[in-house]
């Protein structure tokens, strides 16, 4: 007497489940785009013109990077975001090994 009942049940459960994984499928791919809009590098302002051929990821570190004593290092540049450091971590006080050609990313104004 259970058997047919059951089997009733668990076909429905089937149909259920696939209607519900069909429904889903559209709307999940969509979205993750736009999650993450692209974050373009600044560019490097006019003064900054020459600079990094004459003073190499350090000389950038020099005023945007930091200290124990301060971040950044000279206080009217913009401080480097923590992912340009070893590990992300600003108290690594070293520059991420893929970051140190600063000027494949932040261009020249
Ligand atoms: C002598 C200090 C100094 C050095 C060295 C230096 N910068 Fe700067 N940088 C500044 C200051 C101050 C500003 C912000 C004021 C301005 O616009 O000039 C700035 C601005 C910038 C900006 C623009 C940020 C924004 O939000 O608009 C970028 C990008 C930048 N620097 C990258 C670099 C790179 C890459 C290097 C190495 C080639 C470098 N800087 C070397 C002081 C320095
Ligand atoms: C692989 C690309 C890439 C490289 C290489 C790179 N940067 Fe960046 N940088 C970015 C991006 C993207 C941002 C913006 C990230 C954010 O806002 O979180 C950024 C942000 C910055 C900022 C903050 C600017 C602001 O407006 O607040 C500074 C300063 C900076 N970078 C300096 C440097 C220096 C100095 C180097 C070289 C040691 C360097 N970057 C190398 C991609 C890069």
């Amino acid at each position: 007497m259970r058997k047919p009942i059951v089997i009733a049940l668990s076909a429905g459960l089937v149909l259920a489940l696939g209607a519900g994984a069909a429904g889903c499928a559209a709307p999940s791919g969509s979205p993750k785009a736009s999650d993450t809009p692209p974050h373009a590098p600044a560019l490097m302002p006019a003064s900054h013109e020459g600079r990094f051929a004459e003073l190499g990821a350090q000389g950038c570190y020099g005023c945007h990077g930091s200290s124990e004593r301060a971040d950044p290092l000279l206080a009217s540049a913009p401080k480097m975001p923590a992912d340009h450091y070893l590990g992300g971590a600003v108290d690594s006080r070293e520059i991420d090994p893929v970051r140190t050609q600063c000027d494949t990313c932040h261009g020249q104004e």
